[in-house]
């Protein structure tokens, strides 16, 4: 909602005409928030990176695609004050609070030259580069404009240490930066950095480059522009503390400013902050809020507005639109004439730098804070959420999933039903989008089953005896927990938040992004005409509580579903943050309720409580203990005996991967040397967990509880039996509690159950996995198991004689089911390219027989 404030603002705006329609973008979410461990004071932005220049003196490089921090760039002692790409981005210019430039090779990311000048120049607010010219343009805080031309070979003798800035023991600035506060110094000595460079990167700027008093106040920022008289000239534009803006011809030859011929534009005593320009407009950020908008061609101003209430310190524009960032942490966005379109809190404290990319046909723009924060903004418009060509790129995945969150789809409470309903719809409007058959197959009054089928188009006169592989996922997610105090969440868990090359939210890892990432695979294929099989894909909406309801769906449908040759899934995580997976095994389940009653109500256990009494909760805590032993082995009668016994070629792989893994796994929280013992136990023993144990009534201190109730459950492995492990488990209870003599009443029920699921790793569809993963990874997977369920992998593979094959594409940090579920944006995407390329070679991998 607009606030007062901003109506007067409005108003005072010449440009605030009745015919403006403002849009309110408030509630803008970024796509993505890096964090840079202090201020971020200047970015750039490349094809490929995001370059933030920091407070401490980092430059980091994070990729543009999945935001993954690449590497710091250090090479100054000083908080980075400008970063400028050349025009063809090969090089990066820096420049600090410690009177260094520092020019970068953005391929290699080497250190090139670091230019410092003859004397105490403080603070190097801003830099230009002319790629034409190949020469550098600095202001500084002493309010000289310098410039160095690499063109000319230096006749002077070689840089004297002695007159470096780290070698001198000049005054301190104690500047207030833009934004007026003062950015404390690291205790960094620069002097190591000018001691590991080499001399030849080592310039000195002739003391001859140098206008001094540029203007009368430091030069805060300047820009180079193409001339408007000299056909390929270009001209320098600055502005400073003193509130000017000055046009500076250059020498084509020299590469220098001439003071002769400058202009002096000035709109009163507001310092010039910022400048940004498109054709010959030149927008500036001026202090307390002032932005002043000037024709470079007849230098005149055309408009000055109050366009914020703290001082402007970023302006960034293109095509029709002008973004200005203020001390406020507002970004507003105005339209060419100045109507205002927009505004939003882009960060918590001021504004200090930002950048605008249009990446694959999208417009970003970037900020960046003393919130420590980088933000990345879709800018672009947007004419509805699905336009009618359905796009296909990285960024398409990351919106609908974003939208896929958005629904709070858990299974466990009916009150979520209609999100349920309405994310099972979001999936099929997907599949249709990319052309594929898609309808809801209703369950016995529970979630439906999305159901989407890619068919490859037939070729007249060819008979088509295509594969067809089924790809199993579900849309539902275990309940984020929000509303309990405790919670540890940092996002909203349904809003899903990009932070730092993860994407945070309940679902992302399991299963909704890789649900995703397989849907855009297949339509991608599908549209791009490169379906070589029949892809069919059944995404449920009740895997969190058992699978309720799949089989006999699924059943109901088999002939419509048709034949089967593989079956993939993609539900699992890596061992680690590092290595790449694939999954072979899963441990099945089996998930019981135990409940003892009295015939009697609540009792107070000072008035009832008696030798006699038989409380259900002291016969429950009996009976539950002998469950196990007081070492913790489950004591379920021939409970172990169907435990598979291990060979020496399985032992073989654990040790394997012990010696492979030890080190580095789950960062030391397994005792070294335990590494095996802890993954056998995990995948191939069965466990046994009480997962809660609650009592009827008020639960105070002075009540005999009538009754009491625990959930527990058995993870199975081969050759463990569901059905003899279940009949073991109650009748086990039964003898037990009989033994007890008690006049209570045990129930037990099985609530569900799922089969162990162990695939062969070296069937086709493994093989075919592997080397996919292989290729897009660039890393050798590691084959292994896993502790959790799938409650259909067994069932399908069963229902359609087909084998399963499991991707896991989250990292071992992705904390499904707990707070804070995340799964990195990288993961995410090669995800999607790997299932692409699998669902297209897997059918062509004719080397052997299906299973
Ligand atoms: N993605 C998990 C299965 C999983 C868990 C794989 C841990 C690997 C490691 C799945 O969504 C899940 O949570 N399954 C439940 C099944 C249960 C509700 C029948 C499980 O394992 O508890
Ligand atoms: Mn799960």
């Amino acid at each position: 909602m607009w606030n007062h404030s901003d109506l007067l603002l409005l108003n005072s705006s010449p440009a605030a005409s009745a015919s403006v329609t403002v849009v309110d973008t408030n509630e803008q979410t970024p796509l993505h928030r890096v964090h840079c461990g202090g201020s971020v004071l200047a970015i750039a932005v490349s094809s490929d990176h995001i370059y933030a220049g920091t407070q401490g003196g980092e430059i980091m490089v994070f990729s543009l695609d999945t935001y993954d921090h690449v590497r710091d760039l250090k090479g100054h002692s000083g908080c980075i004050l400008a970063l400028v790409l050349s025009e063809d981005e090969s090089l990066l210019v820096s420049s600090a609070g410690d009177a260094i430039i520092n020019i970068w090779r953005t391929k290699t990311f080497e250190n090139v030259h670091r230019i410092y000048s003859t004397f105490d120049i403080g603070d190097i607010f801003c830099v230009a580069y002319s790629s034409k010219l190949s020469t550098l343009y600095l202001g500084a805080q002493n309010t000289s404009i310098q410039w160095y031309d690499f063109r000319a070979t230096d006749k002077r003798p070689r840089a004297s240490l002695k007159s470096h800035p780290s070698k001198r023991s000049h005054r301190f600035f104690d500047s207030l930066g833009p934004g007026g506060s003062a950015t404390p110094q690291p205790p960094v000595d620069s002097s190591d950095v000018l001691e590991s460079c080499h001399e030849s990167q080592l310039v000195e700027i002739d003391p001859l480059n140098i206008v001094q008093y540029a203007h009368f106040g430091y030069v805060y920022c300047m820009l180079l522009l193409k001339s408007f008289t000299k056909e390929g000239e270009e001209i320098l534009v600055s502005g400073g503390g003193d509130g000017s803006i000055k046009i500076w011809e250059i020498d084509s030859e020299t590469s220098a400013i001439k003071p002769e011929t400058s202009k002096t534009l000035s709109s009163g005593d507001s310092g010039v902050l910022c400048m940004a320009t498109r054709d010959q407009f030149l927008y500036c950020g001026l202090t307390d809020g002032e932005i002043s908008i000037w024709d470079l061609d007849g230098q005149t101003l055309i408009r000055s507005i109050k366009g914020h209430q703290d001082d402007v310190l970023t302006m960034t524009v293109r095509d029709n639109c002008i973004w200005s960032g203020s001390a406020s942490g507002y970004v507003r966005k105005w339209s060419q004439r100045f109507e205002l379109l927009g505004r939003w809190k882009a960060h918590d404290g001021l504004i200090l730098a930002s950048d605008l990319k249009s990446v694959k046909g999208r417009d970003l723009y970037f900020s960046g804070g003393n919130d420590d924060c980088v933000s990345i903004w879709d800018v672009s418009y947007h004419e509805d959420d699905f336009p009618s060509a359905y796009r296909t790129t990285e960024d398409e995945l990351l919106s609908t999933l974003r939208k896929l969150v958005s629904y709070r789809t858990v299974a466990n409470d009916p009150k979520f039903s209609e999100d349920c309903r309405q994310g099972a719809s979001l999936l099929k409007s997907i599949f249709r989008q990319f052309g594929a058959q898609s309808f809801l197959i209703p369950t016995d009054n529970r979630n439906p089953i999305v159901f989407g089928r890619f068919t490859p188009p037939e070729t007249p006169g060819v008979e088509s005896n295509r594969q067809t592989i089924l790809f199993y996922g579900h849309y539902d997610v275990i309940s984020a927990g929000e509303e309990t105090a405790d919670n540890q969440w940092i996002t909203e868990p349904f809003e899903m938040t990009g932070m730092n090359s993860y994407l945070y939210g309940r679902g992302v890892s399991d299963n909704k992004g890789p649900v995703l990432a397989a849907i855009f695979a297949a339509g991608e294929l599908a549209q791009n005409n490169q379906l070589s099989c029949n892809i069919i894909f059944l995404i449920e909406g009740e895997e969190e509580a058992g699978s309720r309801g799949f089989k006999e769906a699924v059943k109901k449908y088999k002939d419509f579903i048709g034949p089967i040759d593989w079956i993939l899934l993609a539900n699992s995580y890596w061992l680690d943050d590092e290595a790449p997976c694939v999954t072979y095994g899963l441990r099945g389940v089996v998930h019981a309720s135990v409940e003892i009653q009295s015939d009697r109500p609540d009792l107070h256990s000072g008035v009832d409580g008696s030798r006699e009494s038989r409380e259900p909760v002291i016969d429950m805590v009996n009976l539950l203990a002998k469950l196990t032993s007081d070492k913790g082995k489950i004591m379920i009668p021939g409970f172990h005996e169907m435990v598979r016994t291990i060979t020496p070629a399985e032992e073989a792989m654990y040790t394997e991967i012990e010696n492979e893994f030890s080190e580095r796994l789950f960062r030391g929280s397994i005792p070294s040397g335990r590494l095996k013992e802890h993954l056998m136990s995990r995948w191939r023993y069965p466990s046994l967990t009480i997962h809660r144990v609650n009592v009827s009534g008020p639960t105070n201190a002075t009540i005999i509880p009538r009754s009491a109730s625990a959930a527990i459950s058995l993870r199975i492995v081969p050759d463990q039996k569901l059905s003899t492990v279940t009949e073991n488990l109650t009748s086990f209870l039964y003898d037990q509690f009989s033994t007890f003599s008690s006049p209570n009443q045990l129930r037990i029920s099985i609530d569900h159950v799922s089969e162990w699921w162990l695939g062969d790793p070296l069937n086709r569809a493994f093989r075919t996995l592997a080397r996919v993963v292989e290729e897009v990874w660039e890393k050798k997977p590691l084959f292994i198991r896993e502790g959790g369920s799938i409650p259909a992998v067994r069932f399908l593979e069963m229902e359609f004689g087909a084998s399963a094959a499991h991707l896991p594409c989250g990292q071992a940090s992705d904390a499904a089911h707990l707070d804070n579920e995340r799964m990195r944006v990288a993961n995410l995407y090669k995800s999607k390219t790997i299932m692409k390329k699998v669902f297209r070679e897997l059918p062509l991998d004719n080397d052997d027989v299906g299973v």
